[in-house]
C-alpha cells in the first residue's frame, strides 16, 4: 500500500461536491462470515468496522448539524448537506449489512447497542466543540482506511463482489466528502493554539478507542462465527492483512500523523482521481436496484 504523498494544492479548489446518492446493496446472505478473499478472520475484521457505522454516522451527523447555523458559505452549507445525505445512506445500508450478521448468529446487535450507548454518553459528556473534533478525527480515520482500500486492489482481493462493492461505494463516498467537517471546523473554531491541541486530542482519544474497541469486538465476533474452529492460522493470516501485505493497518500510519500539522488539510492528499468509479457504480446499481 502506498504511503499517502501530500503536496501543495489549493484545498478549496480541489474538493468535490458531495452527492447524495439513494442506492440499496444486495448481499447473498450466506457469505456473511466469509465474504473477504483472505478468509473468515479477515472478514470479521471488515464486519467488526461495519458496527460502527450506523450509530457512528448519526453521531457525525449531529455534531455537524449542531454549527449548520453558523456557516455563511453557500458552498460549504450544500456540502454540509450532501455530507449528511451521504452519512445518512452509509448508516442504513450498514445497518441492512449488520442484520445480516444477526441472522447468523454474531453478537451484532448487541455489539451496535453498547456502541450506541457509548456515543449516547460522549454526547452528554463532551461539548460540541469535541464532538466535532472526536467527529473530523473519525472522518479522517476513515478517509485514509478508504484511501488505501481504492488505491490498492489487494485491500478487497479475491472478496465476494457484492460485499466489495458495498466497502468501494463507502470508500469513495469518505473521499468525496471528506474535507466537509473539517472545513465546518475551520470555519467555527478560533485559529487559536487551543483549537488545534483540541483537533489533535479528538484524533488521539477516538483513535485510542477505535482500535481497543475493534480488537475486542473482533474477538468476540470471530468467536461467535466459527465457534468449533482453531484460530491460529485465521490469526496469523489478519496480522498478515494488517501489517505485511497489504499492511491495511500499519500503512495507515503516515497519513495519521500527517493530521497533527497546524496547516492540516484533507485535500492536501488529492485522490479525486479515484472518484470517477463513482458514476460507473451509481449507474450499475440504479440500473439494479429499479429491476
Ligand atoms: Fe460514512
Ligand atoms: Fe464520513
Amino acid at each position: 500500500m502506498s504511503a499517502q504523498s501530500t503536496t501543495a494544492v489549493d484545498t478549496a479548489a480541489v474538493a468535490p461536491m458531495p452527492v447524495h446518492r439513494d442506492l440499496h446493496f444486495p448481499f447473498p446472505p450466506e457469505r456473511i462470515t466469509d465474504w473477504h478473499g483472505e478468509g473468515a478472520h479477515v472478514t470479521q475484521f471488515f464486519n467488526t468496522l461495519s458496527l460502527y457505522f450506523p450509530e457512528g454516522e448519526k453521531f457525525f451527523i449531529q455534531s455537524v448539524r449542531h454549527y449548520r447555523d453558523r456557516i455563511t458559505d453557500p458552498t460549504l452549507q450544500q456540502a454540509v448537506a450532501g455530507f449528511i445525505g451521504q452519512e445518512a445512506m452509509h448508516g442504513r445500508e450498514h445497518k441492512v449489512f449488520n442484520a445480516l450478521m444477526d441472522d447468523a448468529g454474531l453478537p451484532a446487535s448487541r455489539i451496535e447497542n453498547f456502541t450506541t450507548n457509548r456515543l449516547k454518553m460522549a454526547h452528554k459528556i463532551f461539548s460540541p466543540e469535541m464532538q466535532l473534533s472526536m467527529t473530523i478525527a473519525l472522518e479522517h480515520l476513515t478517509a485514509i482506511m478508504a484511501a488505501d482500500l481504492l488505491s490498492n486492489p489487494k485491500v478487497l482481493a479475491g472478496s465476494h463482489p457484492d460485499y466489495a462493492r458495498l466497502w468501494r461505494w463507502h470508500a469513495l463516498e469518505e473521499t468525496e466528502h471528506k474535507a466537509v467537517a473539517f472545513d465546518v471546523w475551520k470555519t467555527v473554531m478560533p485559529n487559536t493554539l487551543g483549537s488545534y491541541l483540541r483537533r489533535c486530542r479528538g484524533l488521539l482519544q477516538t483513535s485510542f478507542f477505535f482500535w481497543l474497541f475493534t480488537a475486542i469486538f473482533h474477538v468476540r465476533m470471530v468467536r461467535a462465527a466459527h465457534p468449533r474452529q482453531g484460530h491460529l492460522r485465521g490469526y496469523l493470516r489478519l496480522a498478515r492483512f494488517l501489517f505485511i501485505s497489504p499492511a491495511a493497518w500499519l500503512s495507515l500510519a503516515p497519513a495519521w500523523f500527517a493530521y497533527f500539522k497546524p496547516g492540516f488539510h484533507p485535500w492536501q492528499h488529492d485522490n479525486r482521481s479515484a472518484l470517477v468509479e463513482l458514476d460507473q457504480l451509481t449507474t450499475e446499481l440504479a440500473g439494479e436496484n429499479a429491476r
